[in-house]
């Protein structure tokens, strides 16, 4: 297969670092997991009473877009359909959509908007999987996976129909909705009784997107070798960035949620805290990665207080931290994070950010940073920190010593009132 060479422009993503992933659909309604009719192989008939009772009368997407912005995030990603097939737009190619339910209205159009008013980048997830579409054969994962008799019924099922709609919706969502700065595809199991590149046609797929939008990202789901301009984790933090074959590194984004659930589910009480949240984002950029963090609004139409409060507390650090995240990547290898820390780096204005995880009693040494240092401070109030190299240590016998090669950073022995206190050291 031959592999299609990217257009794409990823400098915007690679400085934003920060987005939100949301996650709307029916499925926000049963509130117990986006794969609902999957898990519970629930059949179209009975699912059709979330399609006749959707009705989001909550729905104001500029407090979604604000949330976001003010959360310190860059882009979104939304998803347009899910698995389940339904779709938020007013598409010409499906009766199943949003205009068609009691909300009777294109919901996406609205939400591109403002988003777009609050300065954050689009992008759309498009599923490839439909467990809605006619033309949809059943497989391993369709809720039907065990009923023999629809598996019968439905065996002349054409998937190149189903892959001319994909094709017909990606381009109308590729025409209708200005520039798009990722398609978010999901996601292929190829194999046995599974679908891969060549039932979604990904490689006419791609051409089509290219043609439509040259500088769009298309994420690596298409099961298609050479296809991928950022790889996407999910629910993991890999410890380290990810390389292609020839070692080079990639552009990557880890996919995360609140609590497990992409869609909304009321009953879910794995919420992580907002520390951890901080902590996460700050691993994938010490990794060289982006964090696309996952809301999932109710099906009346708003984030619930539980979303509401995490990204509040990420908004707070970020007001004050956040040189330490645009524009920021992992550090060249000389400089090793001590311990319970992490590094950013801007490699614009050469500036090291130094992410305590653990505050340390007074002093934090920084192995390796002998010579290396101008000035450094506290990046929340910008107060000097103090530092000392290993030469100027060797008479002060009372003093804890600095290690070999090492700076010692002098720190406050209480905890600045931040979550996660960052140190700027000025190379
Ligand atoms: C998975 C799931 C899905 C979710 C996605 C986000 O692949 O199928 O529900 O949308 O991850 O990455």
């Amino acid at each position: 297969m031959t592999a299609v060479n990217s257009t794409a422009d990823t400098k915007w993503f690679t400085e934003a670092r920060f987005g939100m992933f949301i996650h709307w659909g029916l499925y926000s309604q049963a509130a117990r997991h986006e794969w609902v009719k999957h898990r519970e192989c629930i059949t179209s008939e009975d699912y059709e009473k979330y399609f006749d009772m959707f009705d989001p009368d909550l729905y104001d997407p500029r407090a979604w877009a604000k949330a976001a912005r003010e959360a310190g995030m860059k882009y979104f990603v939304i998803t347009t359909k899910h698995h389940e097939g339904f779709c938020l737009w007013d598409s010409k190619h499906t009766d199943y959509k949003a205009p068609n339910t009691p909300c009777g209205k294109d919901l996406l159009k609205e939400m591109v908007d403002a988003f777009r008013a609050e300065g954050l980048h689009v992008g759309f997830y498009y599923s490839l999987i439909d467990w809605h579409h006619s033309e949809f054969p059943c497989d391993k994962i369709h809720p039907q996976r065990d009923d023999k008799e629809f598996r019968e019924k439905t065996k002349g099922r054409d998937v190149s129909k189903y892959a001319a709609y994909m094709r017909d919706q990606v381009r109308e969502l590729l025409t209708d909705f200005g520039q798009i700065d990722i398609l978010w595809f999901d996601f292929s199991y190829p194999g046995e009784d599974g679908k891969g590149h060549e039932d979604w046609e990904s490689e006419a797929l791609v051409k089509m997107i290219r043609e439509l939008q040259p500088s769009i990202m298309i994420n690596n789901r298409l099961d298609l070798p050479g296809v991928g301009d950022l790889v996407t984790p999910e629910q993991y933090v890999p410890t380290e960035a990810p390389t292609d074959e020839d070692g080079n590194p990639q552009v990557w984004e880890g996919c995360q949620t609140f609590s497990g659930s992409w869609g909304y589910h009321r009953d879910e009480a794995s919420w992580k805290s907002v520390p951890m949240l901080i902590q996460m984002l700050v691993n994938h950029v010490s990794r060289g990665g982006n964090l696309l963090l996952n809301v999932g609004p109710t099906a009346r139409g708003e984030f619930d207080a539980r979303a509401l409060d995490r990204l509040q507390g990420m908004g707070e650090w970020m007001g004050r931290h956040s040189r330490a995240i645009y524009g920021c990547t992992q550090a060249p290898a000389e400089f090793a994070a001590p311990l319970d820390c992490r590094y950013t780096w801007n490699p614009e204005t050469n500036r090291l950010y130094c992410h305590i995880f653990a505050w340390p009693f007074k002093e934090l040494h920084l192995p390796g940073m002998e010579g290396k240092i101008k000035y450094a401070q506290l990046l929340n109030d910008a107060s000097e920190i103090k530092f000392r190299e290993t030469k100027a240590d060797v008479h002060a016998a009372l003093n804890a010593k600095t290690p070999q090669g090492a700076v010692t950073l002098e720190l406050p022995a209480v905890k600045p009132d931040v979550e996660v206190p960052v140190v700027e050291l000025f190379l």
